[in-house]
C-alpha cells in the first residue's frame, strides 16, 4: 500500500486524512499550524464533522501528523493539497496558499529520487495549474512535471457534514492530469479508496478546472429556481412549492436534490464557487447572465425575508433566529442564511437574538454586536414575537407547541425549511412557511 500525504488538515484535509487511513493507507498529514497537527497527534479532530472522531480514533495507527514538508513528502508516494484558495475581493479565488505549499514540496523533490506525484485537492481558478502551479513546481524542483514527477488536480465534490460518506461514494472522481503515468497512479488509488465503483474521468488541467467550478455554479442555479418557485407558490391560492419540487424532481432531466425552495444557499464554497464562475467567463468576455441571476435571487431573498420578518415585529419586539450554520450538522456559518438576516435585521432592532446547536461560536465573529446569542434555545424562544427557524436541523423539528405557549404571546413561526407541521402550531403560534401559499399570515 502506498504511503499518502496530506497538506492542510482543515474542514475537508482532516476527513480526506483519515478516509484514507481507514481504508488502509498509511497517511502522514501536514499542517503550516501546530495546534492543528498537535490535535490529530492526540487523535482529537481539529474539525467538526460527523464520524470524523471515530474515523480518526479507529486508524491512529495509520495516521501520523508532522511540520515538517520533508518528513512528509520523504515519507509519502503520493501528496494531496488542500489548502485554502480565498476568494479575491473581484471574486477569484486566490493560490497563494497553494504556491506556498508547491514551494515547499518543490524544494524537497529536488532530492527526491523516487516518482512522486503531487495533487492538487484545492479549488483553484482555470487556468492555475498550466499558468502558476507547473511553472513554479519545475521551476523550484528542478524537475519535469509529466516526466520526473507527477501531478494532478483532483477537486472533491463534498458536501460538508457527510464529506465521509462523499468521499467513500462519490458519483465521479475527476482527474486532471499531466500525463498518462500520473493520472493511471491517482486513478489506482481512487479504486482502493472508494468504496463505490465510481466511473474515474481523466482529462486535461484546464477542462477539470472548469468543471470543478461549472458544478457548484449549476447547483446554485438549481437552488436559485427551487427558491424562485417558492416565491410564486407562496403567491398563489393553493400554492405548495413541495408538491411542485417533487413532482419536478422525478424527471430524470432535472432530478430531486437541491430543489428545495427555502433559503438562500451560502457556506465556503456555493457563493464563491458561482461568483468565481462569472469572474472566469468575464475574462474570457462571455457573458453569464444565469449564473449572474443565480447570484442576484440568492442575495435578494435574503433582503426579502428581512423586509418581511421587520413588518411582522412589533415595536420594541423581539425576534429569535434559529440557525445560524449555512446548513443543519455542521458548525460552519459562513455566509449563512440565518447570519445574514440577523445582521440585516440589527441594521433597523435591537432585541435580535439567535441560537444554533453547534455554530453559536462560530457565528459570533460573522455577526453584528447586535445580535445577541442566546444561551439555549429555550432562551432564544423565549419571549419572542416572531421566531424564524432558518436552518432545518433536528433540534428544530424537534420543537413542541408547549415551547412556545409559555408566555400568552401568539408569536409568527416562520418555518422557512417547512420542518414543522402547521397544524400543530395553529393554537400557539401565528404559523408561516416559505413557499406555502395557505399560511399566509393574517396581516397579509
Ligand atoms: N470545505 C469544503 O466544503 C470544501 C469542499 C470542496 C473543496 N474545498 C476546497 O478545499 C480547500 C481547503 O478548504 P478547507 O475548507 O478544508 O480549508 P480550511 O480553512 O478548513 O483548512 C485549510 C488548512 O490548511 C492549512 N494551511 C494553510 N496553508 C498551508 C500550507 N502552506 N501548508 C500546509 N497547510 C496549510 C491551514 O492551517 C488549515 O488547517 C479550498 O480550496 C476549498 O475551496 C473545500
Amino acid at each position: 500500500m502506498q504511503t499518502i500525504s496530506v497538506v492542510g488538515l482543515g474542514k475537508l484535509g482532516s476527513p480526506f486524512l483519515a478516509t484514507c487511513a481507514s481504508r488502509g493507507f498509511n497517511v502522514i498529514g501536514l499542517d503550516v499550524n501546530r495546534s492543528v497537527v498537535d490535535l490529530i497527534n492526540r487523535t482529537v479532530p481539529p474539525v467538526d464533522e460527523p464520524g470524523l472522531p471515530q474515523l480518526i480514533k479507529k486508524n491512529r495507527a495509520r495516521i501520523r501528523a508532522t511540520t515538517d514538508y520533508s518528513e512528509a513528502i520523504n515519507g509519502s508516494d503520493i501528496t494531496f493539497i488542500i489548502v485554502p484558495t480565498p476568494s479575491t475581493k473581484d471574486g477569484a479565488f486566490s493560490n497563494k496558499y497553494v504556491l506556498s505549499a508547491i514551494q515547499s514540496i518543490g524544494k524537497i523533490l529536488t532530492y527526491k529520487k523516487k516518482f512522486h506525484l503531487i495533487v492538487v485537492t484545492s479549488t483553484i481558478m482555470p487556468g492555475s495549474m498550466d499558468n502558476e502551479i507547473v511553472p513554479l513546481l519545475e521551476k523550484i524542483s528542478g524537475k519535469k512535471v509529466g516526466y520526473d514527477i507527477g501531478l494532478c488536480y483532483n477537486p472533491e465534490f463534498i458536501a460538508l457534514g457527510s464529506v465521509i460518506q462523499n468521499l467513500l461514494n462519490p458519483d465521479f472522481v475527476m482527474i486532471g492530469q499531466s500525463d498518462d503515468k500520473s493520472g493511471e497512479i491517482l486513478e489506482n488509488f481512487y479504486r482502493k479508496f472508494c468504496q463505490n465503483k465510481s466511473p474515474v474521468v481523466r482529462m486535461n488541467f484546464i477542462n477539470a478546472e472548469i468543471t470543478k467550478i461549472a458544478l457548484n455554479s449549476y447547483i446554485t442555479t438549481k437552488i436559485s429556481f427551487a427558491n424562485t418557485l417558492a416565491q410564486i407558490c407562496e403567491k398563489i391560492p393553493g400554492g405548495d412549492v413541495d408538491q411542485v419540487t417533487k413532482a419536478l424532481g422525478l424527471d430524470s432531466r432535472i432530478g430531486n436534490k437541491y430543489l428545495k425552495g427555502a433559503l438562500p444557499y451560502g457556506g465556503p464554497c456555493f457563493p464563491r464557487d458561482n461568483r468565481a464562475f462569472i469572474h472566469f467567463a468575464k475574462k474570457l468576455k462571455v457573458s453569464s447572465p444565469i449564473a449572474v441571476a443565480t447570484d442576484k435571487v440568492n442575495n435578494d431573498l435574503a433582503y426579502k425575508l428581512a423586509e418581511k420578518i421587520n413588518s411582522q415585529v412589533p415595536p420594541g419586539g423581539k425576534v429569535a433566529i434559529l440557525g445560524l450554520s449555512y446548513k443543519k450538522d455542521t458548525d460552519v456559518a459562513e455566509e449563512s442564511a440565518g447570519v445574514k438576516i440577523a445582521n440585516l435585521l440589527s441594521q433597523k432592532r435591537n432585541h435580535i437574538y439567535a441560537w444554533d446547536p453547534k455554530a453559536t461560536n462560530t457565528a459570533k465573529p460573522l455577526l453584528s454586536s447586535k445580535v445577541t446569542l442566546a444561551k439555549s434555545m429555550k432562551d432564544c424562544l423565549a419571549q419572542a414575537d416572531v421566531i424564524v427557524i432558518a436552518s432545518d436541523w433536528q433540534e428544530f423539528k424537534d420543537i413542541k407547541p408547549g415551547d412556545l405557549a409559555s408566555d400568552n404571546k401568539r408569536p409568527i413561526l416562520m418555518d422557512c425549511w417547512r420542518v414543522l407541521d402547521p397544524l400543530k402550531y395553529k393554537n400557539v403560534a401565528q404559523y408561516w412557511a416559505i413557499g406555502l401559499e395557505s399560511t399566509k399570515l393574517e396581516s397579509e
